[in-house]
């Protein structure tokens, strides 16, 4: 589903003379419906990582193939398709200023030519899980910090995203809400979404048992 083999990363370094390197050799694999912490530090390359996995950007070293294809020599078209079937969930949550929470969520659907009927539903029921049932008019400004997260994770999960990545998914919700997220992203991986999960809270991903890729200074450790 994922491989990463000896992959590394560097990103320009604008005015210096080398660029500078955030991932080092990094080799694993994620099997079909695996589920995985990426773990480190703030600074440790989670971010990078995860911007590899969902193609926003092409590892400078190494290969790394996603859904069973080599993105080291994927042309255009190919990654734009990949990306299709990767739900991701933003750190900075991303969503469209001028949409409201419903409309959020339906966008991936609409884009994919979803009845409307269907995206009514869908989509009112994915709130109600995520507990904005209340909420579904609103903008994201007039939303918590903890409401726009959840409609970001709605938003990732209503297409049934083969593959589904989430930075910090966590890390506005109050403890009610994150082990509610953790039951959600458990349930899919069981239904057979591959979920890679960055977080820098030991203490939650010890509390769900699941095995852990581990980043210390941009390397895979132990
Ligand atoms: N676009 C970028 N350009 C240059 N350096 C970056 C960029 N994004 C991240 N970095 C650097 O890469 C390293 C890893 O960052 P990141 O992947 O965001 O780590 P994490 O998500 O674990 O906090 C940091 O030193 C960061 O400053
Ligand atoms: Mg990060």
């Amino acid at each position: 589903m994922v491989r990463f083999e000896h992959v590394g990363l560097s990103y320009p370094a604008p005015g210096r003379r080398s660029a500078a390197a955030v991932l080092h050799d990094v080799s694993f694999r994620v099997p079909e419906g695996g589920f995985r912490w990426l773990l480190g530090t703030s600074g440790a390359g989670k971010t990078s990582l995860l911007r590899l996995m969902y193609l926003a950007i092409r590892p400078t070293e190494g290969r790394l193939s996603v859904l069973e294809t080599d993105i080291t020599s994927a042309r255009r078209g190919m990654l734009a398709n990949l990306r299709r079937r990767i739900g991701v969930v933003f750190q900075d949550f991303r969503l469209l200023p001028h949409l409201s929470a419903f409309d959020n969520v339906a966008l991936p659907l609409r884009i994919a030519g979803r009845s409307e009927g269907q995206i009514r539903a869908d989509v009112a029921e994915m709130l109600r899980w995520v507990g904005l049932a209340g909420k579904l008019e609103s903008p994201p400004e007039t939303l918590s910090g903890g409401e726009q997260q959840r409609v970001a994770i709605a938003r990732a999960v209503i297409t049934r995203p083969r593959l589904l990545l989430a930075d910090e998914p966590t890390g506005n919700l109050d403890e009610a809400q994150a082990e509610r997220l953790m039951r959600l992203l458990q349930e899919l991986s069981r239904l057979g979404t591959t979920v890679v999960v960055a977080t820098h809270n030991e203490a939650l991903a010890s509390r769900h048992g699941a095995p852990a890729l581990r980043l210390e200074h941009g390397r895979l450790v132990p």
